[in-house]
């Protein structure tokens, strides 16, 4: 994902309160995204909405680098936010982990 010079890093939370191999509801401004830890300093954020039926897919299961929707599995990968096998996709967001804390780019132009 690129960032451009309205990208914006804030801090979300601090890394050992996202339980490992599992998503997490953040709200951020108008924002409602999932923050995935998948281990070894690894976080991905997305939008926390299923493009099916906005299942909330914080609350999805995590395999490898994919989550699964918990309400009828579609399955997202959650670097490109886009349904794998199917058609969807959901915004993704740069993550950057410093210091046990946990940032995510905003674009301020939108
Ligand atoms: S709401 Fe996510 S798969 Fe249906």
């Amino acid at each position: 994902m690129n960032t451009t010079e309205q990208t914006k890093w804030y801090l979300i939370s601090e890394t050992h309160l996202f339980p490992e191999r599992e998503g997490k509801r953040v709200h951020f401004k108008d924002y409602d995204i999932a923050v995935f830890n998948l281990g070894n300093g690894r976080f991905r954020a997305i939008d926390n909405t299923c493009p099916h039926k906005q299942g909330p897919l914080a609350d999805g299961i995590v395999a490898g680098e994919n989550v699964f929707c918990p309400l009828h599995a579609l399955k997202i990968d959650l670097g490109s936010g886009c349904a794998v096998e199917a058609n969807g996709k959901v915004r993704s967001y740069p993550v950057q982990v410093y210091n046990a804390k946990v940032y995510v780019a905003f674009d301020e132009g939108e």
